[in-house]
């Protein structure tokens, strides 16, 4: 079938972006379908490193369409800064689209962002302050403005007027600042609608038009799986749906559409913000993965918390998500460890579980029964073949594939685009 999906499988920053890069050049549209500007997908390719937060990663190959689908929340000035900061390096942004159905982030958003999590002390979620969960709320309660209302420039003015005065109150009754409404009309309703209007697209009809002239499809998710806000670690999740189901709802597309669906997974365990993490290392070896994986954001440059890798939550994403095949990437990280852990399974009161819990007050309590593994010692980084990896590296990769049931196709062993293995 001719659209593949790619998800994270764990916390988010599993090299999505490197993988979809590598796909890239097999399809014909990458598309992102949910989150907006609190992603951060790098791709390095001859040494040029990009950091894309909204435009899709195919955009570095001349044959391919990308598009921001309806799914996805865009914050205009991200869109535009990040347009024209690839076109400066040289990357045509010309075929970019962008759906008129997605929901607009509004200067408002950010401020809600701002004053929810000052105002959850401990319990703050740790969001990227980029104004996501306030968009999508206005969405889901039918209170947002859309990408398609910036063509009618006059109603839209009129929208941002009614809405802003609105929040502005709002925001100064939650002991914010007040808005400058005349600006944000003037600046969104004017230059921002100007320059994001070439791009504006009916994307559900492009996409379908696409598939019946044989087009190959890419869709490329943002977050993970654990940040769905359905089946992540709510609270402590984003506010789309990341997990292969969201794909189709983001895109337009039909579940009978998909085909293969890739679900990228680190060799250990990452999160950003806050929430549980069973297999987590607050020890110097934490410090040793986050030093050697360079476990900073892409987007906020914090620390990611690091940890084992966990096959209690891969064998969940694999359910939620159909996956079809895993990319297992960062390997290469582990090179130097003397030996390796994979958590295969979690114990509660000393019981073992089989399930993934449903409560997060579980979930905080329990203990990770871990496989050890010898270490390899030497760099994979310059294996091409699945022959080049050491046995020890190798034991690794089957272990993952045998506990979970799903081929493990690529195995990452550096972050340059040619750093990879295809399995056969
Ligand atoms: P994404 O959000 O899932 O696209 O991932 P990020 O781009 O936020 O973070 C992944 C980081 O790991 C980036 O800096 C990539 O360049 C890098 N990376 C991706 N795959 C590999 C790999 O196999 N090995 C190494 N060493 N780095 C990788
Ligand atoms: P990519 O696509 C890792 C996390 C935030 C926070 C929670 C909610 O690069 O994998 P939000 O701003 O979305 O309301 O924050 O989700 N988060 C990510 N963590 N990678 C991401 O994206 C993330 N996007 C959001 O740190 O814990
Ligand atoms: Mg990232």
């Amino acid at each position: 079938m001719p659209v593949t999906v790619v998800v994270g499988s764990q916390w988010g920053d599993e090299g999505k972006a490197k993988v979809i890069d590598l796909l890239s050049n097999q399809h014909d549209y990458v598309i992102r379908y949910q989150g907006g500007h609190n992603a951060g997908h790098t791709i390095v390719a001859g040494g040029e490193k990009y950091a894309l937060q909204l435009v899709p990663s195919g955009v570095l190959y001349p044959h391919v369409t990308p598009v921001i689908a309806n799914g996805v929340v865009v914050d205009p000035i991200t869109l535009l800064d990040e347009v024209g900061r690839l076109s400066a390096r040289g990357v045509d942004t010309s075929r970019l689209k962008v759906s008129s159905q997605a929901h607009l982030i509004l200067p408002w958003h950010f401020a809600h962002d701002r004053l929810a999590e000052g105002s959850r002390g401990d319990n703050k979620i740790g969001t990227t302050l980029k104004g996501i969960g306030p968009a999508y709320a206005d969405k889901a309660r039918r209170t947002g403005l859309r990408v398609g209302d910036m063509l009618d420039r006059k109603r839209f003015a009129e929208q941002l007027a009614e809405l802003g005065a609105a929040e502005s109150d709002l925001l100064v009754h939650l002991g914010g600042e007040p808005l400058d409404v005349p600006a944000i009309v003037e600046q969104y309703a004017g230059d921002l609608a100007d320059r994001v209007a070439p791009y504006i697209t009916n994307t559900v009809a492009l996409l379908h038009d696409a598939l019946a002239r044989g087009k190959r499809l890419l869709l490329e998710g943002a977050q993970a799986t654990f940040l769905d806000i359905d089946h992540g670690t709510y609270p402590y999740v984003t506010s789309s749906n990341p997990t292969a189901g969201g794909a189709c709802s983001g895109s337009g597309l039909g579940p009978r559409d998909l085909g293969r669906i890739v679900g990228i997974t680190k060799a250990y365990t990452t999160r950003v913000g806050s929430g549980p993490f069973p297999t987590e290392l607050t020890d110097a070896l934490g410090d040793t993965l986050v030093e050697i994986g360079r476990e900073f954001g892409t987007v906020t440059g914090r620390r990611r918390r690091p940890g084992w890798l966990d096959l209690v939550m891969l064998r969940h994403a694999v359910r939620l998500n159909s996956l079809t095949e895993i990319a297992l990437t960062k390997l290469d990280v582990l090179d130097t460890f003397d030996s390796v852990r994979i958590c295969t399974g979690y114990r509660v009161n000393g019981t073992a579980i089989t399930e993934y819990p449903d409560r997060l007050d579980v979930l905080g309590r329990v203990e990770p029964v871990y496989v050890e593994l010898p270490g390899w010692g030497t760099s994979i980084e310059g294996a091409r073949r699945v022959e080049d990896l050491p046995n020890r590296a190798r034991a690794f990769v089957d272990l993952v594939e045998r506990e979970v049931g799903v081929p493990v196709r690529y195995v990452g062993v550096g972050a340059d685009r040619d750093a990879v293995v295809e399995r056969p």
